[in-house]
């Protein structure tokens, strides 16, 4: 297959905006592989980027999926070979050194050993919205908290408190926390609750009501001993901290949070924060190899059932269709869905 010079790329403009631009296709190199991009997902990190750091002209987006249309010289018998359709997610417009390579373009330039097989099962479009949100999840459970993986071989543990289970991490992490065979204490909107059940939850609790401490509490007979904040707003990471057993536990974050903050945290709830890009960056080595051990197993688990992607809210219109999407994602529109867009 012969590859064109440029490709399409929706990329900043300039702080706040983008737009679609012409861009050289990353170079590839001996240890990395092409992908053609049919599929994206939207997180809050794309418009946080955009807003907040990226200069005019550098690529956006993380979550992607699509097929290998090229492998490096030493990145061929890795697993990967052109055709394979693929997942995986970057920190667009710095991946891997490169202002140019992201997720929101034609074509990306990542290493096989950060891209998961896509099943036939699902489409390219629920394999990229399982990507960067169940990383997450099942770094802040096996690498942050230790949580037993469901091929460990080990099942079981305290109860685990899964705050906020209705955004796309905390619905990864409810899948996942379930198949550890743990018992999964979840808050969110009471019209998510019957959905998370379905997921595995053991109890689903309304973030909102007064008496959600409490109620964690009882419903794990005594408190957590690990929870997952998946939100990590308005205060609610003292919340988690609160619905600690008296022995107390760890918590993971998605969003800083210093319990030195709170006059009233808990002392014996110790606190870290789970950041995935790290698993991109070799010097991680923790995350990196948790990264790559559930690539392995990622396929499997979906392919029979147990782990599925979270609703679709589909966006038309490809590239042209981000502006709307972002726009949607940083409004906070999302709602228990993944927003995702497709092209040729
Ligand atoms: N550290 C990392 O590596 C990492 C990775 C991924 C995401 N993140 C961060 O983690 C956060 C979540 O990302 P996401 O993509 O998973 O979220 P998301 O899917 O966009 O979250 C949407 C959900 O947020 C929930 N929500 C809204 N207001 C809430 C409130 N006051 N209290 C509790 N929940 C509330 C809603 O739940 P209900 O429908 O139940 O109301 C909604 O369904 C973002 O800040 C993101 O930037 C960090």
């Amino acid at each position: 297959m012969s590859l064109p010079q440029v490709q399409n790329a929706y990329a900043c403009l300039t702080l706040g905006k983008a737009g679609i631009q012409s861009k050289p296709l990353p170079v590839l190199d001996a240890t990395g592989i092409l992908v053609k991009i049919k599929a994206v997902a939207l997180n809050p990190t794309d418009w946080k980027h955009l807003d907040r750091m990226l200069e005019p002209s550098q690529s956006m987006g993380s979550d992607f999926a699509g097929d290998v249309v090229a492998v490096g010289e030493s990145a061929v018998g890795k697993g990967v070979k052109v055709g394979d359709a693929v997942a995986g997610y970057v920190r667009g417009g710095y991946a891997f050194g490169d202002k140019d390579n992201g997720a929101f373009q034609e074509y990306i330039r990542i290493y096989p050993e950060l891209v998961w097989h896509k099943p036939a099962s699902i489409s390219y479009e629920q394999a990229a919205a399982l990507s960067l949100a169940a990383a997450t999840a099942q770094q802040g459970l096996y690498i942050n908290l230790h949580v037993p993986s469901p091929w460990s071989g080990k099942t079981g543990g305290p109860a685990i408190l899964i705050w906020s289970g209705a955004t796309s991490v905390g619905d990864a992490a409810v899948q996942l926390a379930a198949l550890s065979g743990l018992k999964v204490i979840v808050t969110s909107s009471p019209s998510n609750f019957s959905y998370l059940k379905s997921l595995g939850a053991t109890e689903v609790f309304d973030y909102s009501d007064p008496d959600v401490v409490e109620k964690v509490k009882e419903a794990s007979g005594g408190g957590v001993g690990w929870a997952l904040d998946t939100y990590c707003e308005k205060g609610c990471t003292l919340l988690s901290a609160k619905c600690f057993a008296p022995e107390g536990g760890k918590i993971t974050t998605l969003l800083p949070i210093n319990p030195e903050d709170y006059p009233d945290w808990p002392a014996n709830v110790t606190l870290e924060r789970t950041l995935i890009y790290t698993a991109l960056d070799p010097k991680n080595a923790a995350e990196c190899a948790g990264l790559e051990e559930w690539y392995t197993h990622l396929p499997q688990l979906v392919e029979q059932g147990k782990v599925r992607p979270q609703p679709l809210k589909k966006f038309e219109g490809g590239l042209s269709g981000l502006t709307e999407a972002l726009d949607y994602v940083r409004t906070g529109k999302v709602r228990r869905e993944k927003v995702v867009l497709s092209w040729e």
